[in-house]
């Protein structure tokens, strides 16, 4: 990845984990949303912990694992660091983001958006997670570029819904459209980048050699 699109990457990243732990860990639970958003958390406040808590280490290791010279002087924290971005970030921060999807303001537009969402996180961090135990190297970071999109959610919510707000449409109209607009246009982005990308780590085709099935 170019040095200023990873740095990119790192610093919204590292903003949004960083807002998500100040005012989770620091401000009464639910200051900081919408009241419709703070009277559902307030239903479940444990959840919402655990999907803030553990999410955030997704924000946090993610980018760091897409550094591709970290990966190659330090091959033993890689995989650590992706046990945990998996265990933790992905498969307890998703199905806690999945349990929260049934209970979102909004409405149904934006629980079914959020629950399409939680569902394919968890899904593409499975694939990632069987790619690698198959020793499928150029297969597992194809997933794992899919489940990082879909991760930076946190941050692309957080920047559609401040827009739409501040261009004047009300939260109960803006909500349920950003919960679709946080994640779909990312996915369709990484697409377009494995597609388009000569990385030949990524496991492309190149002209003249048998085909292969990639996923
Ligand atoms: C990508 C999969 C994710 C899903 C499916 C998901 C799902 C949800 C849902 C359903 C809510 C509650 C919305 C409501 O009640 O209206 C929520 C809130 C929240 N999520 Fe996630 N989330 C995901 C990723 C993340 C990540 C990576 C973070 C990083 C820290 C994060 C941090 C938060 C925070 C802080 C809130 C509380 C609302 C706020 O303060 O802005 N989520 N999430």
């Amino acid at each position: 990845m170019h040095p200023a699109a990873l740095a990119l990457l790192v610093v919204l990243s590292l903003g949004v984990a960083g807002y998500a732990l100040g005012v989770y860990g620091f401000l009464p639970l639910g200051e900081a949303v919408h009241p419709d958003m703070r009277a559902s958390f307030a239903t479940h406040r444990n959840v919402v912990y655990v999907h803030v808590f553990a999410s955030a280490v997704a924000l946090v290791l993610g980018p760091l694992q897409f550094w591709s010279r970290l990966r190659t002087a330090r091959p033993g924290l890689h995989r650590w660091s992706g046990r945990f971005y998996l265990g933790v970030g992905i498969l307890l921060g998703g199905l806690a983001g999945l349990f929260m999807a049934f209970h979102a303001a909004g409405g149904r537009g934006s629980r079914l958006g959020f629950a399409c969402l939680a569902l394919a996180w968890l899904f593409t961090g499975l694939r990632a997670y069987r790619a690698i135990r198959a020793r499928d190297v150029a297969v597992h970071r194809r997933w794992m570029i899919r489940n990082f999109a879909l991760t930076f959610a946190a941050v692309t919510l957080r920047l559609w819904l401040p827009a739409s707000l501040a261009s004047g449409i009300p939260f109960e109209v803006a909500y349920p459209v950003v919960a679709w607009l946080c994640w779909v246009p990312n996915v369709l982005a990484a697409e377009l980048l494995l597609n388009r990308t000569h990385d030949p780590s990524l496991g492309r085709r190149t002209a003249g050699k048998s085909p292969r099935r990639q996923t």
